[in-house]
């Protein structure tokens, strides 16, 4: 632990910056290119390419000339299709700039120090890098100016709040048991894409680079720095000019996540460890009897003999298969824990197979490079070889003959029990034969070895969807795995942090993340595992996690009342699971994050520029968790707008704080005026619910919020929940649209897609909050009008491709 000796006078250092002096000089000519064009200048080059119409590519080449010789490859972080035809634009110069212009953004670079300015095409400009320095190590500084009205977002899982001004990070994969405190700068992610916001522009700032890098938004007051140590400058400019351009904007160069499993989204329990096949049974059972739903039952290290990878220990977990499936007949799946690290033992089959075909990362001398984790002296993949990560990924055959459909990859920033807790940063990487040091793509060693194991499941679950968890990961880990944010402690901060982290993780473009709920160190009680399954139950990622020497927190560890809570708010999980659905695949389609900050849907509103302790799930469902002990009010900032007490359908005008009153049983949540929420009756398992609603008895119902005039729409997703087949148009997209006037709604449902069969059983519509009395409901017999509620309740059997009802006064 350190002492206030770490501050002693002749401890305390010059907090000299050190940028380096080498620039590029003056620009001594262009070359144009089909995509863009390349400044000459006198110390190297500047490639500035159009990736798509608003994102732009500049790349720093230190002492090189330009022309055909420029390596413009991508890391694996950047998609094949990224780039798609080439938007109309043109290259001009005139005495001191040359600027390449298309429709949406202008990037001017001046002659005389080859500063780069990014503007919109009224001239305002957008992004300033006004420096790029580098040191006689090559080492690059980029300093970017920025108003005195920005704000900072994304830069992917930090601590601290949402909005990153005054903050400093650095991209670093690291392990991180220490508490996560706000000063910690490198946690296990790096996402290394700022995303600027001020009013009325919007612009992200992508750094391709897997190596050390750094985000200052401290340093300097009139803007902020990049740093990157070893590699190359690369960099993409991704203009807005709203918010959720930049998202979409970055998920398009990055890619986004794919449609996860249906079970995936459910709850999930785990414990560091489950030590036995009984206990697991045991622990499903106890869900099924206390009906508490669940969908998936982690095995932590404990499952494996003596940790070593693709193994089950046979006195713990003497009969995998039929534990396994067992849990499938209860609706629960196993997820597997598998580390990186192989024991290095003569008598393991992964490790002699990878050892004989020279699988594992080497040191230059040729040796592998071995460090201690669970297992004692391991060795690591190198994921970089498509060999071997080909091998990787069919190892999860030894998991997928046995039921298992997904994989939870910890410990692969990597994590090595050294001094520098990671593999030796000048270990070779054998990179498909053009070999790389670690140190040059260390933050690419968790996506790689995700990707591998996403890839691997795939190929053996013979058309059903892969699940993928991991702890490490960097730009571009959406389109393999979720995230949970590592080991965070059972404290109340840590529930407040993973709001703004997890939010932040959207924004960077990982819409699929989580904390582990009730807190993986330290001890849990009742009333902060009761508030944190209430928050944690509209996450995204939704695990109760906790370490072995820790208090145990399943839900009903701490008595009945607690128990009831948790009940509850995973049943809301369940019942919202339509909403959850749709919301997971509007996300994989457009990149937009699952839950969002309310600067997204509301970027003008000065209010919400750090609003971090309330979010919204999709845009129209808004939650504001009790993260405080022995609290119960807090206050809730109500954007513009209409919005109602999600448990009252109390009406409240927006654009203005109220105080909310959330006795231990109740988790504050608000519905948007205009919203449509369809839900379900709970059921214990996404397997339940989705067999449920495919028999004539299964019921879906959508809660209409009438808006009083502003017209509404929803898209309603379906489809089998668990197999590729949506990829091929097995999946119906249901249209429902809203639109008030004087004394008439009308309500348009369309079929946009019916690929996926149309169950009978019945809709339930209610339209609430309706101003007038119906009369008639045009296109329809039957109705009900229930005045005090001033609800209207429909009941259509299904099934339904499409319907217009007009309501009438
Ligand atoms: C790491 C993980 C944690 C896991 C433990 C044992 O600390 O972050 O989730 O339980 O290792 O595998």
């Amino acid at each position: 632990m350190l002492t206030s000796e770490a501050i002693s006078p002749d401890k305390v250092q010059e907090n000299a910056r050190s940028y380096g002096s080498h620039t590029l000089g003056g620009a001594t000519g262009l070359l144009k290119d089909e995509r863009g064009m390349t400044v000459l200048a006198e110390n190297g080059s500047l490639a500035v390419r159009l990736v798509r119409n608003g994102t732009v590519r500049v790349k720093l080449f230190i002492g090189e000339a330009g022309g055909e010789t420029l390596d413009l490859s991508s890391t694996v972080a950047v998609v094949e299709d990224a780039a798609g035809a080439v938007p109309s634009f043109a290259v001009s110069e005139d005495g001191t700039t040359y600027v390449l212009e298309t429709d949406l953004v202008r990037v001017v670079v001046e002659k005389k120090d080859c500063s780069v300015r990014f503007a919109d095409l009224s001239g305002g400009l957008v992004a300033h890098q006004r420096g790029l320095l580098w040191n006689e190590n090559k080492a690059v500084t980029g300093l970017f100016a920025a108003s005195s009205q920005v704000h900072y977002y994304g830069l992917g899982e930090k601590t601290g709040s949402l909005d990153k001004r005054g903050e400093r990070y650095e991209m670093w994969n690291s392990d991180v048991y220490a508490p996560h405190v706000p000063e910690i700068e490198a946690l296990y992610q790096s996402i290394p894409v700022l995303v600027a916001h001020e009013p009325g522009a919007a612009y992200g700032l992508f750094l391709d680079n897997p190596g050390r890098t750094f985000f200052d938004m401290r340093s300097e007051s009139d803007g902020y720095v990049i740093q990157s140590e070893t590699g190359s400058f690369d960099y993409y400019f991704i203009y807005g000019p709203r918010l959720k351009d930049v998202v979409t904007g970055y998920t398009a160069l990055t890619g986004r996540m794919e449609l996860p499993p249906q079970w995936a989204l459910g709850y999930h329990q785990s414990r560091y460890s489950y030590m036995s096949q009984d206990e697991v049974l045991e622990l499903a059972r106890t869900f099924r009897e206390k009906r508490i739903p669940c969908d998936v039952i982690y095995l932590d290290i404990h499952y494996m003999e003596g940790y070593r990878v693709f193994t089950f220990d046979p006195e713990r977990f003497p009969d995998p298969k039929a534990m396994i499936a067992e849990l499938k007949r209860m609706g629960i799946r196993i997820v597997p824990i598998v580390d990186p690290g192989v024991k290095l033992d003569l008598n393991d089959e992964v490790f002699k197979e990878g050892a004989a075909k020279g699988y594992f990362c080497r040191k230059q001398d040729g040796e592998p490079f071995v460090g201690p984790v669970w297992p004692g002296q391991s060795v690591f993949p190198d994921f970089t070889e498509d060999r071997v990560a080909e091998w990787w990924g069919d190892l999860h055959r030894f998991y997928t003959e046995m039921g298992i459909e997904g994989a939870w990859n910890d410990m692969n920033e990597p994590a090595v029990f050294n001094e520098t807790k990671t593999m030796d940063t000048d270990t070779v990487h054998g990179n498909n034969g053009s070999p790389v040091t670690h140190g040059e793509i260390h933050n690419l060693y968790g996506l790689l070895m995700s990707k591998a194991t996403y890839e691997g499941l795939g190929r053996h679950l013979e058309g059903n969807r892969p699940f993928v968890l991991t702890r490490a990961g960097y730009a571009g880990i959406q389109r393999y795995a979720a995230v949970w944010t590592g080991d965070n402690r059972s404290f109340w901060e840590h529930m407040a942090m993973a709001m703004p982290m997890v939010l932040n993780l959207g924004l960077s473009g990982v819409a699929f993340a989580g904390p582990d709920i009730g807190g993986f160190a330290h001890h849990c009680s009742g009333e902060l595992l009761a508030r944190w399954t209430q928050m944690g139950a509209l996450f995204p990622y939704c695990r109760n996690h906790s370490e072995l020497r820790s208090i145990r927190q399943e839900p009903w560890s701490f008595g009945p009342e607690v128990e009831a809570i948790c009940r509850e708010y995973i049943g809301l999980r369940y019942r919202l699971m339509p909403l959850i659905y749709s919301v997971f695949r509007e996300s994989s389609v457009s990149g937009l994050p699952v839950i969002r900050p309310l600067v997204l849907e509301y970027p003008d509103d000065p209010n919400v520029a750090n609003l971090c302790d309330q979010f919204l799930l999709g845009s129209q469902l808004l939650a504001a968790p009790i993260y405080r002990p022995g609290t119960d009010h807090r206050s809730v900032y109500l954007p513009e707008g209409v919005w109602y007490d999600y448990w009252t359908g109390e009406k409240l005008e927006g654009g203005r704080h109220v105080l909310a009153h959330a006795p231990l049983e109740k988790m504050p949540l608000y519905v948007k005026a205009g919203a449509v929420i369809p839900h379900t009756a709970v059921a214990q398992s996404t397997a339940e619910w989705s067999a449920e609603l495919a028999t004539d008895a299964g019921e879906l119902s959508f809660d209409i919020y009438c808006s009083g005039g502003a017209a509404t729409a929803f898209e309603f997703y379906e489809d089998d929940g668990l197999t590729t087949g949506y990829k091929k148009g097995a999946y119906n997209l249901t249209r429902f649209s809203v639109s008030e006037e004087a004394g008439k709604v009308e309500l348009n449902v369309e079929a946009l897609h019916s690929g996926h069969e149309r169950y009978a059983g019945t809709w339930r519509l209610a339209l609430k909050q309706l101003s007038f009395a119906p009369r008639a409901v045009e296109g329809l017999a039957e109705w009900r009008y229930d005045e005090q509620s001033k609800e209207l309740t429909i009941e259509l059997a299904r099934p339904i491709a499409g319907m217009k009802l007009v309501i009438r006064s």
